[in-house]
């Protein structure tokens, strides 16, 4: 069995020191890191690890694409995929930011306690704050693709609207399964926000580091929601009244899930992903597979 090599590409100036400790802990033998990763350096990167083992054992040899700039990777990423040809391709996970594998986790944890399949008496309703980020818009578009409803919430209704149209273009999901909120942090009575949280089944917050954007009032405004879960560990927290840590917490009528919480469950995906792209040679996973990935786990106990 030859060494499991993961060719590293980053596009920050530095690979990601996080990403090459799961990489390693995820069972790979020699990890080649590789920073400053553009559309333009990519192919040579890829052709040689196309290009040096051959037939099954090209399955041990992977690729892991990652930084903080989400949209370049996804550039690179998407030329990775067109230098592969027919059988001559290599395993690859795509996760800028950690915001596949943190999406995906989030989406399991509200799985657990709400059905996000509509059946015929419900259709879940959703709502993700800051959800014009790398982070809500995964989430966003994995919680449509279950067949939720789901509101994405900015401090701009125009970046909303433009988040609700690229993940329609870029999915075929209908587009009456979104909603563009306008929403500023202090919950107000009467508007479209309030609307959408009197109704919410899930509630999401995926906006930056230290921004709140539930509050206390907004909270007890969320009559129905079911399951919270704020993927910001840094204080203050993105929901008012939520921990880091907190993990399936019972909180009124809710069950609450702080950044820690769902982090347990990131890495999970993470590593399993890993070990997914070094026995599939034609894997190419990204937030959908990663998603199917994390229910898997989630089924396996
Ligand atoms: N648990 C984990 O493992 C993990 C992994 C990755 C990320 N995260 C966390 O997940 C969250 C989302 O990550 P991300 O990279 O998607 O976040 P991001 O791009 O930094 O921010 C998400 C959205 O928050 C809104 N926002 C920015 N600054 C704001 C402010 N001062 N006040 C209110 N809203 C503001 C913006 O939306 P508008 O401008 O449209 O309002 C932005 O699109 C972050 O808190 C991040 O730390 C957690």
């Amino acid at each position: 069995m030859p060494k499991k090599i993961l060719i590293q590409l980053d596009c920050d100036p530095q690979p990601s020191t996080f990403d090459a400790v799961v990489a390693v802990d995820a069972g790979t033998d020699v990890l080649l890191r590789h920073g400053g990763v553009t559309v333009e350096n990519v192919v040579s990167l890829v052709h040689g690890g196309m290009f040096t083992r051959g037939g099954a054992d090209l399955a041990s040899t992977a690729i892991f694409i990652g930084g903080s700039d989400v949209a370049v990777a996804e550039a690179v990423a998407a030329r990775v995929r067109s230098t592969f040809f027919g059988p001559v391709r290599l395993g690859v996970l795509v996760d800028p930011s950690g915001a596949n594998t943190t999406a995906a986790a989030a989406v399991v944890a509200a799985g657990r306690h709400v059905p996000l399949v509509p059946d015929a008496a419900a259709v879940c309703r959703a709502v993700v704050l800051g959800g014009t980020g790398p982070v809500g818009q995964r989430v966003a578009r994995l919680l449509a693709g279950k067949g939720a409803h789901v509101a994405i919430a900015s401090r701009s209704w125009e970046r909303a609207e433009h988040v609700v149209r690229g993940i329609v273009e870029a999915t075929g999901l209908p587009a009456a399964r979104f909603e563009a909120i306008e929403h500023h942090g202090a919950y107000r009575a009467e508007s479209a926000f309030a609307r959408v949280i009197a109704a919410a089944d899930v509630i999401v917050a995926a906006g930056a580091a230290g921004a709140t954007l539930l509050d206390t009032a907004g909270r007890r405004a969320a009559v129905t929601a079911r399951v919270l879960i704020d993927l910001n560990a840094v204080p203050p927290a993105g929901i008012e009244g939520l921990a880091a840590g907190d993990k399936a917490r019972t909180d009124g009528g809710a069950v609450v899930y702080g950044a820690v919480g769902v982090g347990g469950t990131k890495m999970k995906i993470h590593r399993a992903a890993i070990g997914r792209i070094f026995t599939a040679n034609d894997a190419f996973l990204d937030a959908e597979d990663l998603l199917a990935i994390g229910e898997r786990l989630e089924a396996a106990g």
